[in-house]
């Protein structure tokens, strides 16, 4: 099988390019990334002789499909940071939806087999923290933040491809990631880093917000299931159930590197920041037989322990974040 991986060169892209590699030997894999502050081609470096990477943006990509004539599209590429998204909503909205739609269309006159979109839980809006409630499938969207307003403008789009042009699509919505090789701007990786410098960890005054955790892996196991067994035309959640709130995420980061609980730093909330957020995840376990594998507590310390190992490759991509936080007060 031929496959095209758009943002390749990002967190859950290169994840999921170093498992298909490992886990599909005889695969043609093509990576494009348009190789923005947020994506860098050393996340490729182990299988660097095993892919074509190619240097393009999703909106221009149609060149690039009539060459490779991939069997199979993977849309991981997206303006994936929410606090970046107040200071510049335009870029979100150009590549998570012009993109999107035109990256669909190329794969339309390309005739591909499946165009698999990455999408996120955030697209339903948020939960109150007491809601004794999770979204399906079905929930309606309702978006509160331009990164979110924007993933489902391209899950609409996607959609729509397949209704009016019978693409063959599926789409999975993905609770939060957490894993190595995550941009340092995100919230696990910020702050272990640095909490590593010995520099306060900036928890929103929201600290009880949370999140479902899921690592990077487990997504990716969930995607090539849906590749593998998924229905064209059909909508997954992913997810593990697993909530944890921004200040048990500092405290876990903190316990990890034997550090004291006074390097929390309570900074003000990111306008729009939603409480909580929920997928229910039974439809992908029962149709497909997938299940996340790993725990969730030991997911984090090695993956903290992953950034302390690696300084050589965060400490360069920090300098490029275009954002530090609270800058849009
Ligand atoms: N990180 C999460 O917790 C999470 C959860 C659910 C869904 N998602 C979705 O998963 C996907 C990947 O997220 P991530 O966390 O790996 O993000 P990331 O920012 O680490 O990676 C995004 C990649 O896309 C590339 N890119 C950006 N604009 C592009 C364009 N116009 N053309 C081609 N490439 C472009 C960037 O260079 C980068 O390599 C996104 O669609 C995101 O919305 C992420």
């Amino acid at each position: 099988m031929r496959l095209l991986v758009t943002g390749a060169a990002g967190f859950i892209g290169s994840h999921f390019v170093r498992h298909w590699v490992a886990a599909h030997p005889d695969d043609t894999v093509v990576a494009l990334d348009a190789l923005t502050y947020a994506g860098t081609e050393t996340n490729l470096a182990d299988v660097r002789d095993r892919i074509t990477f190619v240097h393009a943006d999703i909106a221009d990509a149609e060149p690039v499909l009539r060459e490779h004539r991939p069997d199979v599209v993977v849309n991981f590429a997206a303006e994936s940071h929410n606090s970046l998204a107040i200071l510049d909503p335009a870029r979100f909205f150009r590549t998570n939806v012009l993109g999107t739609q035109g990256l669909l269309e190329a794969a339309r006159r390309a005739e591909v087999q499946r165009f698999h979109h990455i999408s996120t839980c955030e697209v339903y809006g948020d939960l109150a923290l007491d809601a004794d409630q999770a979204f399906t499938e079905d929930s309606p969207y309702r978006p509160r933040t331009p990164y979110n307003a924007s993933k489902a403008g391209a899950d609409h789009a996607v959609r729509a491809y397949h209704e009016t042009f019978g693409l063959p699509v599926t789409i999975t919505n993905c609770a939060n990631n957490y894993g190595s090789h995550q941009f340092p701007e995100k919230v696990l990786p910020l702050f272990t880093t640095h909490a590593l410098d010995g520099k306060p960890l900036p928890v929103y005054t929201s600290k009880h917000n949370r999140r479902e955790w899921i690592h990077a892996l487990d997504h990716v196991r969930a995607i090539e299931a849906v590749l593998d067994r998924g229905a064209v035309g059909e909508t997954y959640h992913v997810g593990t159930g697993i909530e944890a709130s921004v200040e048990d995420i500092a405290n876990l980061v903190l316990d990890e590197l034997g550090l004291p609980a006074s390097l929390k730093h309570e900074v003000p909330d990111r306008p729009g920041h939603d409480r909580r957020y929920l997928l229910d995840s039974s439809k992908i376990r029962r149709e497909l037989g997938w299940e996340p594998l790993v725990d969730f507590e030991s997911g984090i310390r090695d993956t903290i322990r992953w950034y302390a190992a690696n300084r050589v490759w965060w400490e360069p991509l920090r300098d490029r974040s275009p954002i530090a936080e609270g800058a849009w007060k």
